[in-house]
């Protein structure tokens, strides 16, 4: 909250003849934590109406991906500009139950705020309900919840992303094509979404079938896996759409191991600007194009520090914009996005 001296006596009076120190701003889809009470009547001994530390703990489905690390890296570095903000990170290493137990912790620490970027969808959901309830603001960020329990929802559009996909490989082989398909996580919403999208860009095109679809859970290691097995079971392969560019990537690794990479266009989802991200592998001719896919990290805590700091009400959703990566614009995009 603002440190406006002029709202100290009213507060004064106010704390104290009714004990009203309830929440300032009276969303009921943004509920605040109440700030702390006092029955001082001295105004100038009042601890000041502003709290000005705010603690936030961030719960991060999994740090293995590079994706995710530079999602904590916004935040951290986003976070690092408001003196106000503390963020605790968790990492549930794609284990759900051990995300549930890092929000129950979150909730037991009383935070002023969460963010969660939740492994799967249903199994985060009541958890993620119960901190909402307990009045903690939660900010969801890039996979979803079921139901509408949370503040504010921040994340790409992964249809529109699996739809651009689509509609890439439907122009590029306008004669047909067998397309592999190496999927995200079952469980989490953008696996669907990009799934769905791409075949609405595909526009039920029998000449372009999925000859092949399997999740890595978004692995690349796992990546290779599977491609090993499509490329068994498969002799005519002419594209590969990664749900992300590990998968991408594991799957050209595998391809390469076969001798066959040259027979296959790979797509990829992410487009990190980073040495290893998803930019470079198009520039290096590993990948055809690549989608960015926005972390949505300072966008949260800019969130945040409007929510707790200017007391605003958040919008419900909010949807960060993709751009394609090919060998056009990749050179241009990477200097854009600093890497
Ligand atoms: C990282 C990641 C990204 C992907 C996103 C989808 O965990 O797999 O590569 O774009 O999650 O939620």
């Amino acid at each position: 909250m603002k440190k406006t001296t002029a709202f100290l006596l009213l507060a004064a009076l106010c704390l104290s003849l009714a004990g009203c120190a309830g929440a300032p701003n009276d969303s009921s889809t943004t509920p605040t934590p109440t700030p702390p009470q006092t029955s001082s009547l001295e105004p100038l001994e009042i601890p000041l109406a502003a709290q000005d530390h705010f603690l936030i703990g961030m719960s991060q489905c999994n740090l293995g991906e590079p994706w995710r690390v530079a999602m904590n890296d916004q935040i951290a570095a986003a976070a690092a500009k408001y003196p106000e903000f503390e963020v605790v990170f968790s990492d549930a290493a794609q284990d759900n139950s051990k995300q549930v137990s890092d929000v129950e912790n979150f909730i037991t620490q009383q935070v002023d705020l969460l963010i969660i970027s939740p492994n799967e969808a249903a199994p985060l959901t009541a958890v993620v309900k119960k901190a909402f309830d307990a009045g903690i603001p939660v900010i969801v960020l890039d996979r979803r919840v079921e139901g509408d329990a949370f503040t504010s929802f921040i994340g790409g559009d992964n249809k529109q992303i699996g739809k651009k996909a689509g509609e890439w490989v439907a122009k590029t082989f306008p004669n047909g094509c067998n397309i592999v398909e190496i999927k995200g996580l079952e469980g989490a919403t953008p696996q669907q979404e990009r799934h769905d999208g791409f075949l609405d860009g595909l526009g039920g095109s029998s000449t372009h079938p999925i000859v092949f679809s399997q999740s890595c859970d978004w692995l690349r290691d796992k990546a290779i896996t599977v491609m090993e097995a499509a490329l068994q079971a498969e002799d005519k392969i002419d594209v590969v759409y990664g749900h992300n560019d590990p998968a991408a990537i594991g799957a050209y690794i595998a391809a390469k191991n076969a001798g066959r990479e040259t027979e296959i266009q790979f797509i990829g989802i992410d487009g990190l600007p980073t040495p290893d991200g998803g930019i470079r592998e198009v520039l290096n001719g590993t990948l055809s194009v690549t989608y960015v896919y926005p972390t949505g990290g300072e966008e949260a805590i800019e969130s945040a520090y409007r929510l707790l700091v200017g007391e605003e009400t958040l919008d419900k959703e909010v949807i960060l914009e993709t751009i394609e990566i090919t060998a056009e614009n990749a050179q241009e995009m990477l200097t854009k996005f600093g890497g």
